[in-house]
């Protein structure tokens, strides 16, 4: 048993140690030099990420996820649709209805992919909506909906007007976004998932025109603008999560880099740029996971038939075993993988392949979980 299992929960993640050194260095002011430069430097690794072009502004906040989920429902008039199929997506839902907005959902059940047709037929009837919601890798199920999709259904004319505003938590730093070409008005996430952070750092991508039409936020901390404006100046309102812009830094450079995703994975393509290799590795992992649960008796992939998995996360199914047991069982052999989501914790497991996890544990973790299977 090792003193401490590895963590393939759907996030956080682990941590290099190197990136824990950053966060241990010696503390700085947020009014100087080294923090401007830190902050300027993030700005081609975040356009790269969510794919920003000329048309979008790139952010980060000291929020997580959530937090960004309520700025950007406040960068938006009323009438708000939400597209819900498990509980990340029905989240944005909850936080519109918080925030006094008039919520309407489009509803599918867990384990089924958003259903942008529905939601594209609702835009287009009746009175228009200021804003529709969409998770593109659903948590709780691990369905995936690719931005692509999400793009190609939800364009600005079957919006009528309405913003886009997508949920990339799980997506970010596992597999590609592109905001400019799917025209996404509001991309979020947080650092603690694909991009193997401590949680605490939120990052968003908005573009320019949903920010100059935003309606008053009516809030000081959650105020997209000011968010945007202060970081293009380099200067954040308040006192930042400094340790964790430094790991930022850190990370971005070295994914961009390319060195260390020729560590992790050094049969990845070797032509390919640090993120396009980033990308393959979570996708390879993804794959590796579903064929796992094909050759394997008694489990099954979550989800419809044929519906799409996320690059970060694997839901399965786990058939006359006791999932607590497993779960136990895994964290003996020195991996901490995660329970079913809610009403499915006691029949699924979420496995995170994302971050830094190279595809030779996760052969290592397929393993160990194959003997357990027959074990437990
Ligand atoms: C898809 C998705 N959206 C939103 C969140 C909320 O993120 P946070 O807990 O960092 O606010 C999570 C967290 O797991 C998530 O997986």
């Amino acid at each position: 048993m090792s003193a401490r299992p590895e963590l393939w929960i759907p996030g956080p993640t682990e941590v290099r140690a190197e990136i824990l050194a950053e966060l241990a260095r010696p503390m700085i002011g947020h009014r100087t030099a080294e923090m401007e430069a830190t902050i300027a430097s993030l700005d081609a690794g975040l356009r790269a990420l969510f794919g920003a072009g000329e048309h979008h502004e790139v952010a980060v906040h000291s929020v997580t996820a959530t937090g960004l989920m309520e700025l950007a429902l406040r960068a938006v008039g009323p009438r708000v649709l939400c597209v819900v199929n498990g509980s990340f997506s029905r989240r944005f839902a909850e936080v519109g209805r918080a925030l006094g907005k008039q919520v309407e959902v489009v509803e599918t059940p867990l384990g089924t992919g958003a259903d942008l047709e529905a939601a594209r037929e609702l835009l287009g009837a009746g009175a228009p909506f200021d804003a529709v919601t969409v998770c593109a890798s659903e948590t709780s199920s691990g369905v995936f909906t690719a931005p692509s999709e999400i793009g190609a259904i939800l364009t600005p004319e079957a919006r009528r007007g309405a913003r886009l505003l997508v949920d990339a938590v799980t997506l970010l730093g596992a597999g590609p976004l592109d905001v400019e070409r799917h025209r996404i008005d509001l991309a979020l996430a947080g650092t603690q998932k694909a991009l193997a952070l401590p949680p605490g750092l939120g990052l968003f991508a908005a573009s320019r025109s949903m920010l100059e039409a935003a309606p008053s936020s009516e809030s000081y901390f959650l105020d997209a603008r000011r968010i945007v404006e202060t970081h293009r100046a380099r200067k954040p309102p308040m006192t930042p999560t400094i340790p964790l812009l430094r790991a930022l830094e850190a990370q971005l450079a070295a994914i961009a880099d390319g060195e260390l995703e020729a560590r992790l994975d050094p049969g990845g393509p070797s032509a390919a740029t640090g993120w396009e290799r980033r990308f393959a590795r979570h996708a390879s992992m993804s794959a590796r996971t579903r064929r796992f649960a094909a050759e394997t008796e008694g489990v099954r992939v979550f989800g419809a038939e044929g519906v799409a998995t996320s690059p970060a996360i694997t839901a399965l199914e786990i058939e006359g075993r006791s999932v607590p047991e497993l779960l136990a069982g895994m964290t003996e052999d020195g991996f901490r993988i995660g329970a079913g989501y809610g009403e499915l914790k006691t029949s699924c497991i979420r496995i995170g392949h994302m971050g830094d996890h190279p595809p030779a544990r996760l052969e290592a973790l397929l393993g160990c979980l194959a003997a357990r299977l027959r074990r437990t």
